[in-house]
């Protein structure tokens, strides 16, 4: 079994200290950098700008979620920015062929490229493709909101992902975004994730790399 990878999200970082606050995680594998645009989600968050402030500051990789529309127009800005791993929303894309081209383009710039579902939206239709994706992240909240209730039946798709990726030996991650805590991430592990996003249960702590380190332990099997 591989490490698990913990990726700490910055949208419940004090945004005061930004800085501070990724150092804070450094015991942390990946960063996590939410980018919300008041259209594809009823949030807005942060940009390129910021994106680039967190990469002056770490060599982690930068897990960059795109919560927006248009992802296509935006895939070299999070690139230069830093990005080292661009997520673009299936529900945002015209249809498979053009994700496949946009997942195409993404490693075309040297990133490795993810695609995300929200709780809603049916993983099957990417099952046999999943070589074209380096990572899938299930959402286990509706996106938009740090700090809401996990949705424990998203786990279902992060079976069925895991069993075609492990029947095929592929290198396709599967990443969890939403109420990862100490509470739900040993289940999220045993179900077959790799990457857990955590928010709140990070950030909210006094101790943020004593978190990262528990949810590190919970999740190894
Ligand atoms: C939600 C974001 C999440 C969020 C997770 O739309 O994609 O990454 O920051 O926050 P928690 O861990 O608090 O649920
Ligand atoms: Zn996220």
């Amino acid at each position: 079994m591989s490490a698990p990878i913990i990726s700490p999200s910055i949208l419940a970082a004090d945004f005061s200290c930004l800085g501070e606050e990724v150092r804070a995680v450094s015991n942390a594998d990946w960063i996590h950098v939410d980018i919300m645009d008041g259209h594809f989600v009823p949030n807005l968050s942060f940009g390129p700008d910021i994106t680039k402030t967190v990469d002056a500051v770490t060599d982690q990789v930068l897990d960059v979620h795109l919560m927006i529309e248009e992802p296509e127009k935006w895939v070299e800005t999070y690139a230069a920015a830093g990005a080292d791993c661009i997520i673009f929303h299936a529900e945002a894309v015209a249809d498979v062929a053009a994700s496949l081209a946009l997942a195409e383009k993404i490693r075309g710039l040297g990133v490795r490229a993810g695609i995300s579902v929200k709780p809603d939206t049916a993983i099957e239709p990417w099952l046999d493709k999943l070589a074209s994706f380096d990572l899938v992240l299930v959402m286990s909240v509706e996106p938009g909101f740090g700090g809401q209730k996990f949705m424990p039946e998203m786990l279902d798709k992060v079976r069925a992902l895991r069993a075609v990726i492990d029947d095929e030996g592929l290198a396709t991650l599967i990443e969890i975004d939403g109420g990862i805590s100490a509470e739900t991430i040993r289940e999220s592990a045993m179900a077959g994730c790799h990457a857990f996003v955590a928010g709140s249960a990070i950030y909210k702590q006094e101790d943020k790399a004593g978190a990262v380190a528990e949810l590190r332990e919970l999740a190894t099997l």
